[in-house]
């Protein structure tokens, strides 16, 4: 078996019996998925779920948030801060109301072109809810190639970066590419964690 294959079947092992619960991983919903992605690149899981529940109570749809005020939308992100995020958030779902049908793009190509949907986002939304082989790389799966795979490469600089890029897409799993992303995440949240790593229980710790 070759080692990328070995690899993503280790994290989607591991992601199938630990994985954590939220709303956002009960849907395929583009806008509700790229909401939550939004929400959570300002803030960690356990206050971002409550942001992500009045979202999505307020705005259901992706027509509902496009028709409302700006002042709406970011009265509900208050407390989250980068209130550009919320902005951007806002600016893409009119957008996509009077310029896409209200239909969310369905691609990464296309997803990335859209205005605060960075390499990140697209790579989660797209291998989430299109299931294309995108890998999600932020500062948990720097973090765990760096000590998997001792690489030593600094990321604040663009060759830096592509190394880690490719060498995350070069082992992304074929089949379920979205919960592989996201048991990359988890397991950056819960055992590859910045300090005191839980090696003991790491599932690729073999
Ligand atoms: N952090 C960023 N995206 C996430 C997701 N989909 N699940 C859990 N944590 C995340």
């Amino acid at each position: 078996m070759s080692l990328s294959v070995e690899f993503s079947i280790l994290i989607l092992q591991w992601y199938r019996k630990k994985r954590r619960y939220f709303p956002w991983r009960t849907t395929k919903c583009a806008y509700k998925v790229w909401l939550s992605e939004v929400i959570l690149q300002q803030t960690r899981t356990s206050q971002g779920l409550s942001y992500y529940t009045k979202f999505t109570d307020t705005f259901p749809t992706i027509n509902d948030l496009a028709l409302t005020k700006e002042e709406k939308v970011l009265k509900l992100w208050q407390g989250l801060g980068y209130y550009s995020r919320a902005r951007n958030l806002h600016a893409t779902a009119k957008h996509i109301h009077y310029n896409l049908n209200g239909v969310f793009p369905k691609n990464y190509k296309s997803l990335i072109k859209l205005k605060g949907i960075g390499p990140y986002t697209a790579a989660a939304i797209s291998s989430i809810c299109f299931n294309e082989k995108r890998a999600a790389v932020d500062g948990n799966v720097y973090r765990i190639l760096a000590r998997v795979f001792d690489i030593h490469t600094a990321i604040n600089s663009t060759i830096g970066i592509k190394t880690f890029q490719e060498h995350a897409d070069s082992l992304i799993s074929e089949t379920e590419p979205g919960d592989y992303n996201q048991g990359l995440m988890d397991l950056g949240a819960t055992i590859c964690t910045p300090k005191n790593p839980n090696c003991n229980n790491c599932p690729l710790s073999s």
